[in-house]
């Protein structure tokens, strides 16, 4: 079952606590996690720029905080067009906790919208297993 709706839902919410007054770039994330539970996150900037971290990493701390492990559908919105994808270190730290084909969903307002595998976004990901 798909619970994009709702994710995508969870994940516009947060959006709009973003702390970006750098890039002004806010980002959403929501995570449905095996428990049933959804976490999210918001990205947090800081004055020294490297410092700040993303909202998928936001909602991956929330949802390990709470005491889950895995991830099995995932929402991201920003307001860009296309709707952004999460990062390259975003996509490692997704992958820890999701399966191949767990659905990472990129959504922005207008509600365009593009669903990948995680495997998509990162082919040999590297894993507990390596
Ligand atoms: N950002 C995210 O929150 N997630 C991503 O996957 C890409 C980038 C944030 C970090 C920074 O606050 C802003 O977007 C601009 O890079």
């Amino acid at each position: 079952m798909s619970h994009q709706k709702n994710l995508y839902n969870a994940a516009m919410a947060v959006m709009k606590n973003a702390h970006a007054p750098y890039s002004n770039y806010h980002v959403g994330a929501a995570v449905l996690a095996d428990n049933g539970q959804t976490y999210v996150g918001t990205n947090v900037e800081n004055a020294a720029y490297p410092e700040g971290w993303c909202a998928e990493t936001s909602a991956i701390a929330a949802m390990v905080a709470a005491g889950a492990k895995r991830i099995t559908e995932v929402c991201v919105v920003t307001r860009s067009d296309p709707p952004g994808t999460p990062c390259g270190g975003c996509r490692q730290r997704l992958s820890e906790f999701a399966s191949a084909d767990t659905p990472v969903h990129v959504t922005n307002l207008d509600g365009v919208s593009h669903t990948w595998r995680m495997d998509e976004l990162l082919p040999g990901a590297f894993k507990l297993k390596d």
